[in-house]
């Protein structure tokens, strides 16, 4: 069969990013320009300025891609490209250019879920198997998926609120470290002990996830705290928070790994590069022999590398997009 080189767009959020993939396993070249400097100071981000920086971004990255890969366009055979779900401002930006060069150079036009691309991002370090469980912990998701082939996408259970990702950020902002707190976060929680008491999340016989409550646990006992004037150990906290946030995650995967009888784990998305949940779901899967893989710390946030790598199964899938494909801020995966 012929090579297949897919230039992958993403631009769901605060990354503008393209990339070339070459028969969705071989990474060619991918650039990424990160706002997180840009929203910084607004602790989150601002998805007006997002689009705004998206507009001046997205040329001058597709050409670095390009020259980083010594390609040009003749060289692509398709254009994949995030349609959703994500902020709806930003998106349009990447899809314009996807639609711009599909007509310009006569390319195929393939669209891709932020979320398959964030599983595929795995297929780029070791090959998919089936069946396979994904675990979804990223700023906007925290799903359980199942999938018995490639590109086929069965939800078995997600948030009831706030993403995992959402509620780190929270969660850093009582413990005074910057936006995005996710690592920092993770850096503390590996220099305290487990000493302060929070609640368990959702710890019911469904496979969904509320992380809501325990992100206003920490902000209230650090409200109490100070009350009491006591100042709260930041390490200890950390510890604590991460350790419930683990043995949640664990307990409801380890049961969809045994209901379906699952091969291989995968992880996606920004918060499976947290180095505490990789450790303990590494010890799981080796525990009970599932093969396992966990996307490069690179790529489990957003990235163009993951979208060219989902868009070669979306194409052999039979996914094709025309130029009325529009943004989505919300989108079933299916
Ligand atoms: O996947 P992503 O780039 O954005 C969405 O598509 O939602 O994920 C960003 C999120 C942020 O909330 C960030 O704090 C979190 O991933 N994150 C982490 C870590 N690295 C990034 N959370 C926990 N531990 C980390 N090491
Ligand atoms: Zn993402």
């Amino acid at each position: 069969m012929k090579d297949i080189y897919i230039l992958g767009i993403e631009s769901s959020c605060d990354e503008t990013s393209f990339s070339i993939v070459k028969n969705g396993v071989e990474e060619i070249a991918t650039v990424i320009s990160s706002q997180i400097d840009i929203h910084k100071d607004y602790g989150g981000v601002v998805p007006e300025i997002a689009s705004r920086a998206h507009v001046n971004n997205i040329t001058f990255v597709l050409e670095e891609c390009l020259n980083k890969a010594k390609m040009t366009m003749d060289d692509i055979d398709m254009i994949a490209v995030c349609e959703g779900p994500g902020l709806v401002g930003s998106l349009l930006v990447g899809l314009e250019a996807a639609k711009t060069l599909s007509w310009i150079y006569k390319k195929p036009l393939i669209p891709v879920h932020h979320i398959a691309g964030h599983i595929y991002a795995n297929n780029l370090v070791k090959r998919l198997s089936f069946p396979l469980l994904a675990l979804i912990i990223s700023g906007g998701h925290t799903e359980l998926i199942l999938m018995e082939k490639d590109y086929s996408f069965k939800k078995l259970g997600g948030t009831l609120d706030d993403a995992l990702g959402e509620c780190y950020d929270k969660v850093g902002k009582v413990l005074e470290v910057d936006y995005p707190a996710g690592p920092k976060v993770d850096l503390l929680a590996h220099q305290g002990k487990d000493t302060y008491m929070l609640p368990m999340p959702l710890n019911d016989g469904s496979y969904n996830f509320s992380f809501s409550g325990l992100k206003s646990a920490v902000i209230n006992l650090a409200y109490h705290e100070k009350q009491l004037g006591h100042t709260i150990n930041k390490e200890d906290l950390a510890t604590s928070f991460q350790n419930i946030v683990v043995n949640t995650l664990l307990k409801k995967t380890v049961r969809a790994m045994e209901e379906y009888n699952i091969k291989n784990f995968i992880m996606a998305g920004g918060v499976s590069a947290n180095l505490g949940i990789r450790e303990k779901f590494e010890e799981l899967c080796k525990s009970r022999n599932i093969l396992y893989t966990f996307p490069e710390i690179r790529y489990c946030t957003d990235n163009a590398a993951m979208i060219a790598a989902a868009g070669y199964y979306a194409y052999l899938d039979g996914k094709k997009a025309d130029y009325t494909l529009n943004a989505k801020s919300v989108l079933e995966l299916k």
